[in-house]
């Protein structure tokens, strides 16, 4: 008997050197100190035993069990230490490696132009009229008095919109934020026809051109419109303002000049220029060698587009320029391709 027992811890103890994870652990358990392993065996028969054998064996038995508990705890702790050495190595953390950067979202450096443009407007007393990207062939140019074989339409070639045959007023994407005017005259003077109020109003959009892209020319841009009627207004009124807008926008010490233009819409027409910001008038690159640098479109409101407007010529007058956002960042940073404002490339994107 006591040989059988020796037997047995050694074949268990020998059997506990290839345990290694937690389920080997559990079945050598139940296999050599489970209730029928050989040795509880040898515990059940404990009562055949002559009384000088029992006490012998059956401490023999015991020391045995003990055994091979305290052995299954030591194994079970090394194999619980192996098991995180080797969580350890395999999910080791570097924290040498560089973090990743989180992008943060920014305004589209068009939009933040626009946003200071019209915030320097907001100061001087003109309100943001939005008016619409599809607009029809009548407000985008016949009632801005573009006649319909005029040749200053075709300065702005566009993208018409099908729209079944509607002869002479086709539905096109507007090709300047003038149409506005238009729009915005006519809902003012409908308040009051007898006596239409004074309109000062900023018209801030896109505008859609057909045309070839290149670095120089792009299918869509931004416009901001002004438009200012009232009783009263005169050319001097257009210089003070738009002169006011140039120092607010370019720096209190910016020259400007007026030079003599046409617009189908305006009369008298003329185009402003600001001193180029880049050499400071020496001439340069940006200014082409010029000093100056145009900005904007502008004119006294044409008799024909108040009277579109519902604002009698005689009694009312007014002023009105155009002017690109986009335009205005290229002068301003250099950038020398306009395409990069809708390429949606983030190198360019987010140094703004
Ligand atoms: N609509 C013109 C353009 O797209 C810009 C412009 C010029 C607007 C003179 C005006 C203006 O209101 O008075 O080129």
């Amino acid at each position: 008997m006591l040989d059988k027992l020796n037997e047995i811890e050694k074949a268990a103890l020998d059997s506990l050197q290839s345990v290694n994870d937690q389920a080997a652990l559990e079945a050598w358990r139940v296999a050599n100190t489970g209730r029928s392993s050989p040795l509880m065996l040898v515990f059940a028969e404990l009562g055949k035993l002559s009384k000088e054998e029992r006490p012998v064996i059956g401490q023999a038995a015991n020391r045995v069990k003990v055994a091979l508990e305290a052995a299954l705890t030591e194994r079970a702790e090394a194999v619980k230490n192996a098991a995180l050495a080797k969580s350890l190595e395999e999910e080791h953390l570097d924290v040498t490696l560089p973090g990743r950067t989180r992008h943060i979202g920014r305004l589209h450096p068009s939009t933040q132009q626009l946003r200071r443009v019209l915030s320097i407007l907001a100061e001087m007393g003109f309100q943001v009229y939005t008016s619409r990207e599809v607009e029809t062939d009548e407000i985008n140019f016949q009632l801005l008095n573009f006649p319909p074989h005029h040749p200053a339409r075709e300065m702005q070639d566009s993208f018409y919109v099908e729209a079944g045959d509607r002869g002479d007023n086709p539905i096109l994407m507007r090709t300047h934020t003038s149409p506005g005017q238009i729009r915005a005259m006519r809902e003012f003077a409908a308040m009051n026809p007898e006596n239409p109020p004074a309109i000062r109003i900023a018209l801030p959009g896109m505008c859609f051109r057909y045309e070839q892209i290149t670095a120089r020319s792009e299918i869509q841009f931004n416009q901001v419109e002004g438009l200012a009627v009232g009783e009263n207004i005169t050319f001097a009124d257009l210089k003070g303002t738009l002169i006011e807008f140039a120092h607010r926008m370019f720096g209190q010490r910016a020259r400007t000049r007026f030079r003599a233009s046409y617009f189908p819409f305006t009369e008298p027409s003329a185009e402003m220029d600001v001193e180029c910001f880049v050499c400071g008038g020496k001439g340069c690159q940006v200014c082409k060698n010029s000093g100056w640098l145009e900005i904007l479109g502008c004119g006294m409101v044409h008799p024909v587009v108040l009277q579109n407007g519902g604002y009698d010529p005689k009694r009312y007058s007014g002023f009105a320029w155009g002017m690109g956002p986009e335009r205005q960042l290229m002068l301003r940073y250099k950038i020398e391709d306009i395409r990069y404002f809708w390429g949606n490339d983030v190198r360019f994107l987010e140094q703004f």
